[in-house]
Parts: C-alpha cells; structure tokens; sequence
C-alpha cells in the first residue's frame, strides 16, 4: 500500500499516535532513571550516615597507632557497668584483637583507621562504624550472650580485605 493510497488523515494520526506512545515511554525511562538515582542516594546515605551519626572527634592517621588513646588500647572500664576501648583498623588488622568483654555491659567502641578506608562490622550484632582516618566514631552496644564474635571489614580496603577478621570474645558474666 503506497502513501497515496492511504485514507485522508492517517499520516497525521499515525504521526499524533507515535508521539504519543514516544511520550509515555520517555515518562517511563524518566520515572526508572529517577527510582535509581534516588535509590543509590538512599544507600549511600543510609551507609556513610552511620558515621555522621556518631559523636566523631578527629585523630591524625599519621600518629594514631602510636599515640594514646589508640597505642596499645585496652579495655577501659568506663562506669559500674561500661566500658570503653579505641579499636584502630588499619592495613589489614584489628588492634586490640582478640578482644574480651565482659557479658551484659556497655561496650563503647572508638573506631578510626591509620590508613584507608575499613569497616567496623561485628557479626550478629547491629555494630556497623566505617572506619575513616582522620576521624573516630563510635557506638556502644551490649553483648547479651557469651562467645566469640567476629570484626568483618566490610569496606574493601586492598588485597588481603578479605581476611582483615579481629575478634572479640564476650566472657560469661560472673555470678554475683
Ligand atoms: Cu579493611 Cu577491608
């Protein structure tokens, strides 16, 4: 069928008609590209938020391993029933590890990095601190059961990212 042939009127409808469906697609793509961006911004900022959240002070990654409080840091009782200890993440361990807390307590974990980026992740527990250099973040939490846990790095920070595994080891609270 040539175009002559065609009946007065259906070049201009056929033309209204694929702009229209030229339209809704475009509105598609738009609301898709939208729903993404709007998704990695909720991440990045649910992610990165963790250490905005914290009280954060700032330490030099140059000194931080050699100077108190992160040199050499123990667990400091902090209260009748706290405790506090500056854990420093850097290329590819975590100091002090092994790590005994006591069961029941407040632990406050200080968290920096002398080097690059890590993550302070503490599996079973809702302990999630990106370790920054530069600055210390925190967060208390409270071990409710005995037993060894595990500091997963969950920012990949280089070749051996993968093993960069500390533990902490919660001691079964005495008997009063
Ligand atoms: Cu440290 Cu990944």
């Amino acid at each position: 069928m040539s175009d002559s042939a065609a009946p007065p009127g259906f070049e201009e409808a056929f033309h209204q008609a694929a702009e229209r469906h030229e339209r809704v697609w475009v509105f598609i793509a738009i609301v898709l590209l939208s729903l993404l961006m709007a998704g990695t911004l909720f991440f990045v900022v649910l992610d990165y938020g963790v250490v905005v959240q914290t009280d954060g002070y700032r330490a030099d990654p140059a000194s931080v391993a050699t100077t108190p409080p992160f040199a050499d840091a123990a667990l400091v009782r902090t209260g009748p029933n706290a405790y506090a200890v500056h854990m420093l993440a850097h290329l590819w361990t975590w100091t002090p590890s092994p790590l005994h807390v006591p069961q029941g307590a407040a632990i406050t974990f200080y968290v920096t990095s002398s080097d690059v980026l890590h993550g302070f992740e503490v599996q079973g527990t809702t302990i999630n601190v990106t370790a920054v250099p530069g600055i210390v973040g925190s967060v208390t939490y409270t071990f409710a059961h005995p037993g060894t846990y595990y500091i997963i790095c969950n920012e990949f920070c280089g070749i051996e990212h993968q093993a960069m595994i500390g533990r902490i080891i919660v001691d079964p609270a005495r008997p009063a």
